[in-house]
C-alpha cells in the first residue's frame, strides 16, 4: 500500500530516502573507548594483525561497495586488497593461506555464490569476516567475524540502502584493520570515524536533489543507452549507476573509467546519448578533476548530452554540463556515499517512466540463492 511506501510510489524511492538512518544505525556503536569494534570476532587481534592480504568477494551491489572499500583500505592499511566477484573467485584457486582476510560482503547474507567462496576459503585457512544486514544469516554464521549493516528489510530488489551501508561497513573493515596494524594513529582512526559520522547530514543533503533528478529521468527515459564515467572512486560509482539503470530500466548502460575513454567507449559518442559523468573534489583530487573535465568537453564536442554530478560550487564543470547535480564536498573516499544517490534516483524514475514495476524488476530475485 502507499502508507507502506511511506507515500511514495514505489519502495526503493522510501528505502533511497532511508540511507541517511541507514549510515547512522550502521556506525552506531562501532567506535567505543577510542576503537573501532566489530560485532562478532572469533578471531584473535594477532591474527589481525598478522593478516597480510584482503580479499573482497561478493556479488551484485555488494562487489560495487568492495571495490569502493578497496581505495580506503589499501590507502588506510598498506595491505594489498583484491575485490573479486564470488562467482570467479572461487573457481581460479585463489592464493590463499591462514594470514589472508577475506571480507564476504552480503546484504541477505544466503547468496550461493558467496557463501561457496566463504566455504572455499575457510577450507584454504584463510579468515572470513562477514560484512551482512542479515542477523544470523548463513554467511555471518560461517564466518570468523561479522560487521552487520544495519540498513534494516530492503524490499526493493534492486539495493539501494544496502549498498551505502555495505560501504560504511567495509570502511570499518578498513579501520579496524588499520587500528590492529597500527597503520594509523588512534586520533587518526577517530577522526576518519567522525568523518563517517558526518555523512547521514550529507547524505540527507542530497536528497534534495531527488526531484530535480526524477524530473531529467523523465526526459531521458527513452534514450537507447546510457553510459556512465568516473575515476578513481567515482568509477565504481559508475558501475553501479550503470548496474542500476540495467536491473531496473531493462536499458544498455555500461559505467567506464574516464581514463579509459580513448580506448573504446569515446566510439560510442553519438548525438544525444546521455553520459553521467561522477566528477571528484576539485579540492580534494584537482588532477583528476581537471582531467575529467576535459574528457567531458571532448563527449560534449561529439554530441553527448552531458549529465554531471559534481561538488556543490565546481564551477569549472558548469560550461560541460547539460544538466548539473550537485552533491556536498566531503572526503574523496568518502564521495561515493554522495554521489550514488542521485543515480539511484535516476534509474527508478527512468524504469518508472517506463511503465516498469521498480519494487520488483523482471528475471531478478532479492536474493539470488542458486548459482
Ligand atoms: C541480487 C540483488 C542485488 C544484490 C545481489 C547480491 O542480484 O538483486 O541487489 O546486490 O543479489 O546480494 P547480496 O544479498 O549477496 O548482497
Amino acid at each position: 500500500s502507499a502508507a507502506e511506501k511511506g507515500g511514495h510510489e514505489y519502495f526503493m524511492l522510501k528505502e533511497i530516502e532511508e540511507q541517511p538512518e541507514a549510515l547512522a544505525n550502521t556506525l552506531r556503536g562501532h567506535f567505543e573507548s577510542g576503537r573501532i569494534i566489530l560485532d562478532e570476532q572469533r578471531i584473535s587481534d594477532q591474527d589481525l594483525r598478522d593478516v597480510d592480504k584482503v580479499f573482497v568477494v561478493a556479488c551484485g551491489s555488494a562487489y560495487h561497495s568492495g571495490l569502493v572499500a578497496k581505495y580506503a583500505i589499501e590507502h588506510w592499511t598498506r595491505l594489498p586488497v583484491e575485490v573479486e566477484l564470488a562467482s570467479e573467485f572461487r573457481y581460479r584457486d585463489p592464493v590463499l593461506d591462514r594470514d589472508t582476510l577475506v571480507v564476504a560482503v552480503s546484504q541477505s547474507g544466503e547468496t550461493a555464490d558467496t557463501l561457496e567462496a566463504v566455504r572455499h576459503a575457510r577450507e584454504q585457512k584463510a579468515r572470513v569476516l562477514a560484512v551482512c544486514n542479515t542477523n544470523g544469516a548463513q554467511i555471518p554464521r560461517e564466518s570468523d567475524a561479522v560487521l552487520y549493516t544495519h540498513a534494516g528489510p530492503e524490499i526493493g530488489v534492486a539495493s539501494t540502502k544496502a549498498f551505502l551501508a555495505q560501504i560504511a561497513a567495509n570502511y570499518l573493515v578498513g579501520l579496524a584493520l588499520a587500528q590492529a596494524r597500527g597503520t594509523k594513529y588512534p586520533d587518526e582512526v577517530a577522526r576518519e570515524f567522525a568523518e563517517l559520522e558526518a555523512m547521514p547530514a550529507a547524505v540527507q543533503k542530497v536528497l534534495s536533489t531527488v526531484e530535480q533528478v526524477r524530473d531529467l529521468g523523465r526526459r531521458i527515459a527513452d534514450s537507447k543507452a546510457i553510459l556512465f564515467l568516473g575515476r578513481h572512486v567515482g568509477f565504481p560509482v559508475a558501475l553501479e549507476g550503470a548496474l542500476k539503470l540495467k536491473e531496473l530500466a531493462y536499458m544498455h548502460a555500461e559505467g567506464f573509467a574516464a581514463g579509459e575513454l580513448k580506448h573504446g567507449p569515446i566510439a560510442l559518442i553519438e548525438d544525444g546519448l546521455p553520459v553521467v559523468v561522477v566528477m571528484p573534489s576539485p579540492k580534494g583530487r584537482a588532477v583528476l578533476h581537471s582531467k575529467l573535465v576535459s574528457n567531458i568537453s571532448e563527449i560534449q564536442a561529439r554530441g553527448a548530452r552531458t549529465i554531471v554530478i559534481a561538488e556543490e560550487g565546481d564551477e569549472t564543470v558548469r560550461p560541460f554540463a547539460d544538466e548539473l547535480i550537485e552533491v556536498p564536498a566531503v572526503p574523496t573516499l568518502l564521495q561515493p556515499l554522495v554521489s550514488t544517490v542521485p543515480l539511484q534516483v535516476l534509474a527508478a524514475e527512468i524504469a518508472r517512466a517506463r511503465g516498469y514495476d521498480v519494487d520488483k524488476p523482471r528475471n531478478l530475485a532479492k536474493s539470488v540463492t542458486v548459482e
